[in-house]
């Protein structure tokens, strides 16, 4: 896997002359064809720009927003380990969200901008973290599934042509890893447990099992940007191949772990080794996606209260580092 700069300089134009758009272009397109990863120095075509801009941005509100539900437990989680894992978990999730931010930042977003935009509605996050976490399980379920999921969809990510997000990418995967881990293990006690902690897993297992299949986004039909964003190396797999992917990894851990996955369609194919599952109710992606899920409201709510009660340690900080490059300028 390279994720070096690419070894040939992009053609510079003298000060003063038009750039050759025609050879940078060209220039751009036999990089992403030698899986060499574009970096900010770089020409890109502005639908490239855009189309990064818009994942990145989306990718690093669902990493905030995704704090929440899970968040919602910290005060009754039911041990201090069980605290300071879920602390730990709660906390790494913010700092993919800074990571991201960051690289979009490279492409010349404005992270404040990005924050505006999601709390105004006009960015989307994953829509899996519009979903409740009604019980102590969902913690587990979330980690096993939600964290699973997001490997599944990111670990490609990793080798995106986009240098910074790459690079990004590699960081949070090692750290999904650990999530998802952290949840499996929590399910696998509470297994071990008594018949309602049993039932509280079978529960959550039951609701968070569809949600967590749209979370690879619409079938491929109905998906306009896949191929334009496969041809540019930003995606490396079509939204069915990934979560075809996740299926095949999940139901053996189901099996191991003793739940049942709400699907009466799921059997293994033997000729493709593969697992049929049943048809996904997309009215209800939609139906979330468009701010009718049980949580969008909340989930806004609490981060534009985020920023607004806070904005006073933004404008300590700002004024903080002015005063200290102006000193070091000085
Ligand atoms: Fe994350
Ligand atoms: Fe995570």
């Amino acid at each position: 896997m390279s994720i070096a700069s690419p070894p040939v300089p992009a053609p510079a134009a003298d000060p003063g002359t038009t750039p050759d758009i025609e050879a940078l272009q060209r220039h751009f397109d036999d990089t992403i064809a030698a899986e060499h990863r574009i970096e900010p120095r770089d020409w890109m075509p502005d639908g490239y720009r855009r189309t990064l801009v818009r994942q990145i941005a989306q990718h690093a509100h669902s990493e905030i927003i995704g704090m929440q539900p899970e968040g919602d437990w910290l005060l009754s989680a039911p041990s201090l380990r069980r605290k300071a894992i879920l602390l730990a978990k709660v906390q790494d999730e913010a700092g993919h969200g800074l990571y991201l931010y960051s690289a979009a930042e490279t492409l010349g977003a404005d992270r404040a901008d990005l924050t505006d935009k999601l709390i105004e509605g006009r960015q989307k996050y994953s829509s899996i973290f519009n979903y409740p976490t009604l019980s102590y399980a969902d913690v587990g379920v979330i980690g096993w599934l939600v964290d699973g999921a997001a490997i599944c969809n990111q670990v490609p990510l990793c080798r995106s042509s986009y240098g910074p997000y790459a690079r990004a990418m590699i960081r949070i995967c090692k750290e999904e890893s650990f999530h998802q881990r952290q949840g499996y293990e929590l399910l696998l006690t509470m297994m071990r447990g008594t018949d309602e902690q049993r039932a509280m897993v079978q529960d959550a297992v039951d609701r968070w099992w569809w949600p967590s299949l749209m979370m690879f986004g619409p079938p491929d039909a109905e998906s306009p940007n896949t191929a334009q964003s496969m041809a540019w190396g930003i995606k490396r797999h079509t939204n069915d191949e990934l979560r075809q992917r996740y299926v095949d990894m999940t139901v053996p851990q189901a099996e191991f772990l003793g739940v049942t996955l709400p699907d009466p369609e799921l059997s293994l194919d033997p000729e493709t080794g593969r697992h049929r599952f049943g048809a996904i109710d997309w009215s209800e992606l939609k139906r979330v996606i468009s701010g009718e899920g049980a949580m969008n409201r909340l989930r806004l709510a609490r981060r534009r209260a985020a920023r607004d009660d806070n904005a006073w340690v933004t404008e300590a900080a700002t004024a903080y580092a002015e005063k200290h490059a102006a000193e070091k300028r000085a």
